[in-house]
């Protein structure tokens, strides 16, 4: 089952990109981030950007972000990272050498299944104005009312995540709950 879903999402996907973005000249290779030879092979002169999903979802591969970030910079192409699967408070791209960051904001920060949202963070303020501007002249923005939403998600994922934290080290340390 979880296989078929995942061959029905790339081949999702990769209809998308065949169809759709073909039509405007961008072409999109696939490679396994878990083996940097082969991924390396796959960059072209003409690659602008390498999309990395990791975790993936939904095996929940991790890919060697700052090697790859190491190869986007000697070929000269910008790195964006799908962090959705791990969120920023477990792993901040960014810092770890991404140009570029997104994040499903309908998962985990969000997490009432409430609101569709996505998020784009940017290393520098010019790549930050150039996706504003695309966002500006496309209309991509949000309802009034999601941004709040939003906000409030996160920040009970914030507490979720502190809360499991704690209760790991409690049980690292050896310590049982009271009521056990
Ligand atoms: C890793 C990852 N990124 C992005 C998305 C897109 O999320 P949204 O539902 O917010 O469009 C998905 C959806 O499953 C996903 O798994």
């Amino acid at each position: 089952m979880k296989f078929w879903l995942l061959k029905i999402f790339m081949e999702v996907l990769s209809d998308f990109f065949t169809h759709v973005y073909e039509q405007f000249g961008i072409r999109v290779n696939y490679a396994d981030a878990g083996n940097l030879e082969q991924f390396e092979q796959a960059i072209t002169p003409g690659t602008k950007l390498i999309w990395l999903e990791s975790p993936t979802n939904p095996t929940l591969k991790i890919a060697d972000i700052p090697a790859i970030a190491k190869l986007a910079r000697q070929h000269g192409c910008l790195l964006c990272v799908d962090n959705t699967f791990a969120s920023p408070i477990s792993q901040k791209p960014i810092q770890l050498g991404a140009d570029l960051v997104v994040h499903s904001g309908t998962k985990y920060l969000a997490g009432h299944s409430d609101l569709i949202a996505g998020i784009v963070v940017a290393s520098s303020p010019e790549l930050a104005a150039k996706i504003k501007f695309i966002q500006n002249a496309s209309g991509a923005i949000l309802g009034p009312l999601m941004p709040g939403c939003l906000f409030g998600g996160y920040k009970h994922c914030l507490c979720v995540y502190a809360n499991t934290a704690k209760t790991h080290r409690f049980w690292q340390n050896g310590l049982r709950p009271m009521n056990r």
